[in-house]
């Protein structure tokens, strides 16, 4: 089995974590492609819940080798933060493989960011406050620090000046805030360096020998395709490529090596930060998917805005990711509705698009068109097969099916790896 993708299709917090989890047992290398410490992961496993930001959540499977790829920013304080975290708890991460081409998240980009977001005031994206976009931004205009320059001082040096030179007159200038001294920056990544080197290694030519041996890659990403830099909501989006074509460029694996492209999905819709959301509900509907799904953000904190299941954008995303299966998950959340409103399409001023429409300032006023299928009030937590479903909500999840555009793979009733109804294998 060649290299399998796995993104999400929404706007994030579909369930990647536990989908990628879920697959850990059964691959040999998982790859974090795109993104960085701005993705939260909730896993549990039994009695045990994990929150992973930076690592792979590969990392929970012993068996397979994680992977932070070369289309990652990268937070060295987060990154061994969370491993001496993962440690405490048991888990092992001495397989773990960074990129030596994977960018590094400066601490002047993270204020940066910080200070760009306030700026902004009301225009803001809602980041998550991490450095992602700033970092994203060196990296395009060439101004990056990349993990292999720890390893040349003079070089690593050179760069942090060549950076805060020009941020250091935003700072004072445009912010208002003190420059940055390049020597504290210098001393601080390098304060990493030995911790850092054992695990650094080319992960193009490490991921395309373990192919060429006939092992099995799974490429996780980060965010979801309404938050990509290119098909996303622009500009209210993160600033990597978290589509499927991402996974290829974030890793340095060849689109002909990827066999599936699987998109994770809610059975509802959540968004966090700011943003078009045409089925976002502002009522007593969106206050209880939010308690009862728990949509409080994994890195944040923040409560996450709440909408019916959108067609249209699983249709979008099926279109360009590319997707072979969907992973539907957090089925559970919806049960006590009498019926349960699903956008197929949406409506602008008058006109009816079954697509996303072509211009942000149309989806901005889009109006989605529902059609109510209906609800159920078992207790659905404990299926552990599409037969265990009362008859309604499998007709909910065959009608989501048909209109998605691909096949779904899996129905998640819980947060448990075990509550996973599979309907057909994804590897294998
Ligand atoms: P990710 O960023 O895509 O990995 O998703 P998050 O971890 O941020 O958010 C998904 C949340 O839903 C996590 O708390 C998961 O434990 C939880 N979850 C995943 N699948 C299910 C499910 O099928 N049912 C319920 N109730 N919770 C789920
Ligand atoms: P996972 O991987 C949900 C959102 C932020 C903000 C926008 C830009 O857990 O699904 P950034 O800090 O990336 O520059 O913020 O993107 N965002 C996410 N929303 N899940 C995520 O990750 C997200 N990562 C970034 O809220 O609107
Ligand atoms: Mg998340």
């Amino acid at each position: 089995m060649p290299a399998l993708v796995l993104v999400g299709g929404q706007w994030g917090d579909e369930g990647k974590g536990k989908a990628t989890d879920q697959l850990g047992g059964s691959v040999d290398y998982v790859v974090k492609f795109n993104g960085g410490n701005n993705a939260g992961h909730t896993v549990v496993i039994g009695d045990d819940t994990y929150a992973l930001h930076l690592l792979p959540s590969g990392i929970l499977s012993p068996g397979c080798t994680p992977v932070i790829g070369n289309g990652v920013v990268v937070d060295l304080s987060v990154l061994f933060e969370e491993i001496d975290a993962l440690e405490a708890r048991g888990v092992s991460c001495e397989k773990l493989v960074l990129s030596a081409d994977a960018h590094l998240i400066a601490s002047y980009n993270r204020t940066l960011d910080k200070v760009a977001e306030r700026f902004l005031g009301k225009r803001k994206i809602g980041t998550t406050g991490r450095g992602i976009g700033p970092t994203y931004a060196d990296k395009m205009n060439r101004i990056g620090i990349r993990v292999q320059d720890l390893f040349d001082e003079g070089i690593l040096r050179q760069k942090v000046e060549a950076a805060l030179d020009m941020k250091n007159h935003v700072l004072v200038k445009v912010y208002n805030r003190k420059a940055v001294e390049p020597e504290l920056v210098v001393q601080e990544l390098l304060s990493y360096v030995d911790r850092v080197r054992p695990m650094v290694a080319d992960t193009s030519l490490l991921l395309n020998q373990a192919l060429d041996r006939g092992e099995t890659v799974l490429l996780e990403g980060g965010q979801a395709t309404l938050l990509d830099v290119d098909h996303g909501t622009y500009p209210f989006v993160t600033s990597s490529s978290a589509t499927a074509g991402g996974a290829c460029t974030g890793s340095g694996i060849g689109p002909r090596r990827v066999d599936k492209v699987i998109a994770v999905v809610k059975a509802y819709t959540t968004r966090v930060g700011e943003g078009p959301f045409p089925t976002e509900l502002l009522d007593a509907d969106g206050e209880a998917l939010r308690a009862n799904g728990h949509e409080f953000g994994t890195t944040t904190g923040r409560p996450r805005r709440c909408g019916w299941y959108d067609a249209v954008i699983a249709r979008y995303a099926a279109r360009v990711n590319g997707v072979t299966d969907f992973v539907l998950t957090k089925l559970d959340v919806l049960t006590g509705w009498e019926r349960i409103p699903v956008c197929v399409a949406y409506e602008v001023d008058g006109q009816r698009f079954d697509e996303m429409p072509m211009s942000q300032t149309d989806f901005h006023h889009a109006k989605p068109v529902y059609q109510y299928l209906d609800g159920w009030t078992e207790d659905i937590t404990g299926a552990r097969t599409f037969d265990d479903l009362p008859k309604t909500a499998q007709a909910y999840v065959t009608a989501l099916e048909q209109m998605s555009g691909a096949p779904f793979a899996s129905i998640g009733v819980g947060p448990d790896r075990e509550q996973t109804l599979e309907l057909r294998p994804l590897i294998g």
